[in-house]
């Protein structure tokens, strides 16, 4: 059992039924915190019952209002408050130019990527009010900050993340809620086969990412969980509004 920073806390993850989701739940949850995880990949009532008592799982779709508000919930209902919030859940459209990429592949990039961050708060931000206080932590990615070809719609969904976060975390500091995000370099999850249509990274596409990352590999799902935890706990109390880079120095120019 690692150190208890979480204990007595209870945790929204969304995103959670694999991937940085999920090793964010499970760090979470290791850490004391109980953790309500929220996916349409119904993998995470798995991750939820191998989890044990201090975790539930809501199939949810982030654009869907009414979901996200069951998955609030469910954290209150069955948890009795909601201190942090994970809005994780995220894919990108597959590769291509923009001008290329059909018109509801962009609307559903933005839908899933910033309407589900929107509707993350909505339903969150009252019941953190009404508590006193809370923390926020988006995923967003490097490429807000250092955009890519054939990704560009979602680099921008990713920057409208950061966006979203920073102003929050002005907005919201006032009711002592923190809001912050990490931007991850490439990892190999399941993500990857949505951008290279169903194939995850080969080992040249892994080894051409991995010269441009200064720490030499790509990026971990525990690397992410990390972050995001310590941004959610109190080692971060005065951290609000920071887009983390967990990118290996890829960022450096
Ligand atoms: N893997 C990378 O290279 C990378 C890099 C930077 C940022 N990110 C971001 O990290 C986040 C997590 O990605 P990952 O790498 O763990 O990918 P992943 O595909 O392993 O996990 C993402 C999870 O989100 C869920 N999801 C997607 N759309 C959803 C929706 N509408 N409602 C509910 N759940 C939904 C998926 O079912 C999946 O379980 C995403 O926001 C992604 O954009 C990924």
């Amino acid at each position: 059992m690692g150190e208890q920073r979480f204990s007595g806390t209870v945790a929204v993850v969304t995103g959670a039924a694999k991937g940085f989701g999920e090793a964010i739940s499970r760090r979470f949850v290791a850490e004391g915190a109980s953790v309500v995880l929220g996916d349409f990949d119904t993998a995470g009532e798995a991750v939820a019952a191998d989890l044990g008592e201090r975790a539930a799982f809501r199939a949810v779709d982030v654009t869907r209002s009414e979901d996200v508000a069951a998955l609030v919930s469910l954290a209150t209902e069955r948890f009795g408050r909601l201190d942090v919030l994970c809005n994780n859940a995220g894919y990108s459209h597959l590769a291509m130019p923009m001008h290329e990429l059909p018109e509801e592949d962009f609307d559903r990039q933005f839908a899933v990527n910033v309407k589900g961050v929107y509707l993350g708060c909505k339903h969150a931000v009252p019941v953190m009010i009404a508590q006193g206080g809370g923390v926020i932590v988006n995923t967003a990615s490097i490429g807000a900050k250092r955009p890519r070809s054939g990704v560009t719609a979602y680099n921008a969904s990713k920057g409208a993340v950061v966006t979203l976060t920073r102003g929050l975390a002005h907005e919201l500091g006032r009711h002592k809620i923190r809001v912050n995000a990490v931007c991850p370099v490439a990892s190999n999850t399941a993500f990857m086969e949505g951008v290279r249509g169903g194939e995850r990274l080969d080992e040249r596409a892994r080894g051409a990412l991995v010269r441009g990352i200064p720490l030499g590999r790509l990026c971990e799902p525990a690397d992410v969980a990390a972050s995001v935890t310590f941004l959610a706990s109190e080692d971060a109390a005065f951290l609000t509004g920071v887009c983390l880079d967990v990118d290996g120095g890829r960022s450096i120019e």
